[in-house]
């Protein structure tokens, strides 16, 4: 790209040095950079990018973006903050891709890459092509690729939008974190329908309050933007508090949903059978009988979402549904793992006070015995949500309380804080995961229903800072073979 129309419109204090005719990259890792690369020197947590620059130079780096002078040998603008020419820059480069895409954000604590998920799938479904960006990965219309994070850098999902547009992608979807939102890792992503599913208590180590986290998510909504020739929408949980607050946030259209009561949106005589789940969709197009493989009580809510945000980029009510009954279940949410043993196990990821009870609330209506619930949490990660946790989790009838990546955090030291959340003694404390999912297969019955929670698709254990391999549904399923 000529670098002058790169740099066109940045606004910039001072440039040192002979701007290079063409720059042929974009980097903020120096061991990205290449010959011709423009580096831009970014401020994160751990590292400054700023020390690197040099490195950068020496890669092939022709043209340095920085907040003050360096000693360089290569051309210099200096900014007045990095994180925002980034933002520019980004954009620029790649041609504003996101402008000319159908992109879809979802946020909320719960449910986000459930509802991204079958966002991207009904499309595909439907004959379309989407690529999608979260938690599992990045998946370019079902070519999976690894991802370091729920939302990644700004320059890596730029880049993203870009690969997907030369493949003539047309839909993006984000699963967006409250983190990508405050670190403007979205900066001059041009969202065309922003999804909230709900707000409840997690990663307040981070955000300190539930203000600053409810604000955080907002942010999203504000990303919409003012420009009212484009035809852009919120698809908004009525069922939440937040709904008021996140519609003020935007001049476009709320697409509203609910669980409890009618809304643009709604479920009616939901019934939750062990491997299906049946509802009445009220629409704005009428009334239908939607058909899910997905589970759960958040699933009605996650699939109203999913149908209202595609509603809004003009698809059709009828066509969704139909499209809706062959959609699977994403790994490890509300999973039900096949056996002959007269049981049944699920596996989900569920991490938060509100999504245990809502799995726990989920199997209920089709409880025969007991139900079993194996809960852990992560070493090293906000604490105050442990006792919380357990309290949801004593809805169960029995409970086993362990670990979910201890990281350097001790087995007892996580088990006492779960503890204290208790509501019954009907309970066992085991450190080890592995051990504790033997235990709580050791107990089971003919007719229990049994949930491992909190590792979802996650096939590893953190512990210190080496992975191990890890499956609930393996272990299970060794017992399984040696009890019945
Ligand atoms: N709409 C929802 N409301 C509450 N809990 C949910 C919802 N959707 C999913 N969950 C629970 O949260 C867990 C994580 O779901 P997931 O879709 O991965 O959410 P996220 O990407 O936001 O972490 C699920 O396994 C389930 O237990
Ligand atoms: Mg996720």
């Amino acid at each position: 790209m000529k670098t002058n129309e790169l740099i066109k419109d940045l606004s910039l204090i001072k440039q040192t040095g002979t701007l290079p005719e063409d720059i042929t990259a974009l980097e903020i890792d120096s061991r990205a950079v290449t010959d011709g690369t423009a580096f831009v020197c970014q401020k994160g947590y751990t590292v400054d990018g700023h020390d690197f620059a040099g490195q950068a130079v020496k890669n092939g780096a022709k043209l340095i973006i920085t907040e003050k002078e360096l000693e360089l040998e290569a051309c210099q603008i200096i900014v007045k903050d990095s994180a925002r020419a980034l933002a520019f820059l980004a954009d620029r480069f790649y041609g504003s891709p996101s402008e000319k895409m159908n992109v879809f954000g979802v946020t909320g604590t719960n449910g986000k890459t459930s509802v991204s998920n079958l966002i991207h799938e009904l499309i595909r479904k439907l004959g379309g092509r989407s690529a999608l960006s979260g938690t599992i990965g990045f998946d370019l219309d079902g070519d999976l690729r690894q991802s370091a994070n729920t939302t990644s850098d700004l320059l890596t999902t730029q880049k993203m939008i870009h690969t997907a547009k030369e493949q003539g992608i047309s839909n993006m979807i984000f699963e967006v974190s409250s983190h990508g939102l405050v670190e403007g890792r979205l900066w001059g992503v041009d969202f065309d329908v922003a999804v909230f599913t709900n707000l409840s208590h997690d990663h307040l180590d981070y955000h300190h309050t539930m203000e600053h986290y409810g604000y955080a998510k907002g942010l999203l909504f504000s990303q919409l933007g003012q420009d009212l020739t484009k035809q852009k929408a919120a698809v908004l949980n009525l069922d939440d508090e937040w709904f008021e607050r996140y519609a003020q946030m935007t001049p476009h259209e709320v697409i509203s949903y609910s669980m409890e009561k009618p809304a643009d949106f709604y479920a009616e005589d939901i019934q939750y059978m062990a491997d299906r789940t049946y509802y009445k969709l009220m629409s704005p197009e009428g009334a239908f009988d939607l058909e899910t493989q997905l589970l759960g009580t958040f699933n009605v809510s996650n699939t109203l979402a999913a149908i209202a945000a595609l509603y809004a980029k003009g698809y059709r009510v009828s066509d969704l549904v139909e499209a809706l009954k062959e959609v699977a279940p994403v790994s490890g949410r509300m999973q039900l793992v096949p056996t002959s043993a007269p049981l049944s196990i699920y596996i989900d990821y569920a991490h938060t006070p509100d999504a245990i009870e809502k799995a726990i609330k989920s199997v209920m209506p089709f409880k025969k015995n007991r139900i079993l619930f194996l809960i852990g949490t992560g070493g090293n990660r906000d604490k105050s949500k442990r006792p919380a946790m357990a309290k949801m989790a004593s809805l169960a009838d029995y409970v086993v309380l362990t670990t979910d990546d201890p990281r350097y955090e001790s087995y007892e030291s996580i088990t006492s804080d779960l503890e204290k959340g208790m509501e019954h003694k009907g309970y066992a404390c085991i450190g080890d995961r592995g051990e504790a999912v033997r235990h709580l297969m050791q107990q089971a019955e003919p007719d229990d229903i049994i949930i491992f929670a909190g590792k979802g698709h996650e096939d590893y254990q953190i512990i210190e800072n080496t992975k191990y391999p890890h499956s609930d549904s393996n272990i299970a399923l060794e017992v399984i073979a040696e009890r019945f």
